[in-house]
């Protein structure tokens, strides 16, 4: 695994531990008369990203390499943008939501690319899992704010 990848998997890393209490605030602070769906979507959203934020980083230990594992270093390199403190519609949440989705896909699918031109099967598998989980997440996000 050379620097570059290393560098994209903290990247990915990064946007993921963002992601995690950026969809804590709108879980918290969504308000409207679809509060309870969104609510409760929102934390199998950040159940999920919990997961991809740990099997990321052992990947990268698993490899010899070093994980960021701090909010400094989080936020130094993160590409997903922290939201205020405050109450959102549940139409403004899942568009914000569904914003972020698309970016993390993007570089999933980024990540996936590399990864197989260097042969790196593991990380390869995770950014491919992410792929399909992204593609499901985005339908939803997209319908449910029809
Ligand atoms: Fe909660």
């Amino acid at each position: 695994m050379d620097k570059v990848l290393v560098e994209k998997v903290n990247g990915y890393i990064a946007n993921i531990a963002v992601s995690y209490i950026k969809l804590h605030n709108l879980h918290w602070n969504v308000i409207g008369p679809d509060f309870k769906p969104v609510h409760e979507y929102l934390e199998t959203l950040y159940d999920a990203m919990a997961e991809v934020l740990d099997e990321s980083a052992e990947l990268l230990k698993i490899n010899g390499q070093v994980p960021l594992a701090s909010m400094q270093d989080y936020l130094k390199v993160a590409t997903v943008k922290e939201l205020e403190s405050k109450d959102y519609s549940t139409k403004e949440a899942l568009a914000i939501v569904l914003a972020d989705m698309q970016l993390l896909k993007a570089q999933a699918s980024e990540l996936r690319a590399l990864a197989n031109e260097q042969d790196q099967f593991d990380i390869a598998n995770l950014a491919e899992d992410n792929l399909a989980n992204y593609n499901k997440t985005i339908w939803f996000l997209s319908v449910m704010n029809k």
